[in-house]
């Protein structure tokens, strides 16, 4: 059997965390490796994480950041992928989010078609996203459907919906010196700007079915991006790209057009 490698970032996300652990634990495909990548989230979502170290499935890293200054540096999610990364023994990638579902079969289904078709580097499945309120009660849901083959993946498909070859790392890595970007520009969309530079060679495949529920908080990055007033790490923050910019880019590459970002 192939071996998977699963990275789930988390921070601070109590009342949701164990359900996506125990979401990746519970898959029916069982030769995983999965990276816990800790922020040095509150003792509370620590409490919650621990019990499932016993798993000797898990690598768990807790980072050392305190102060909110830190978090603003660099887009911390990307930096905790990226050293996770480094460590991967798996022949595939999988991106989780510590408020990211994994259904049961996901890890199976999406290798299945990595190992029957070489020709894909890259995959990416259709979500469910549920939308809570404040006080985190159901609000409404949508899906993400994964239904075309595209080389315009930026903001079309999710952290969590993507499963890549691992041998692809290095090309990302001699091009751009990273896996993922770092570079605080991109906060908000980090995944986005992943993507994007893996559009520089491959195309995301689809495979239609859902094979994950993608819980939209009121904790999370974006609904700081909705609030009115700023938020303290939004304040520390610089400009934000967009998802447009990343877009345009990639339709002008396509036209054989010089593009710069
Ligand atoms: P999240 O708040 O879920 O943002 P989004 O609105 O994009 O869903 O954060 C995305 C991931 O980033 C999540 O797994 C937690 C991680 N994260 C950190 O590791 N450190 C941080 O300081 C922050 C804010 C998030
Ligand atoms: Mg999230």
């Amino acid at each position: 059997m192939q071996k998977v490698s699963v990275i789930l970032t988390s921070y601070n996300k109590p009342e949701y965390v164990g359900k996506s652990i125990e979401g990746i634990l519970n898959q029916t495909y069982k030769e995983f490796e999965l990276f816990i990548m800790d922020d040095n989230s509150d003792e509370e979502t620590q409490r919650v994480i621990i019990p499932y170290l016993k798993d000797e499935r898990i690598r768990y890293f807790r980072s050392s950041i305190t102060c909110l200054s830190e978090r603003a540096e660099k887009i911390r999610y990307a930096v905790l992928i990226n050293q996770a990364l480094k460590m991967c023994e798996g022949k595939y990638i999988s991106y989780a989010t510590d408020d990211n579902v994994y259904r049961p079969q996901r890890l199976e289904k999406m290798v299945r078609v990595l190992d029957t078709h070489p020709e894909i580097k890259v995959l990416y499945s259709s979500s469910r996203v549920i939308l809570l309120n404040e006080e985190g009660k159901f609000k409404r849901t949508m899906h993400r459907l994964a239904r075309s083959t595209t080389q315009m993946a930026s903001c079309q498909v999710d952290h969590c919906s993507v499963m890549h070859r691992a041998d692809i790392l290095p090309i990302i890595y001699r091009r751009w010196g990273s896996y993922w970007d770092e570079d605080p520009h991109y906060y908000f969309i980090g995944d986005a700007r992943f993507f994007w530079r893996l559009c520089h060679y491959w195309h995301f495949v689809p495979l239609e079915e859902v094979l994950d529920d993608n819980y939209i908080t009121e904790k999370s990055l974006h609904a700081q991006l909705k609030c009115q007033e700023k938020s303290p790490l939004l304040r520390l923050l610089p400009d934000q790209r967009t998802c447009k910019e990343l877009r345009e880019y990639l339709r002008r590459l396509r036209g054989g057009e010089e593009c710069r970002i």
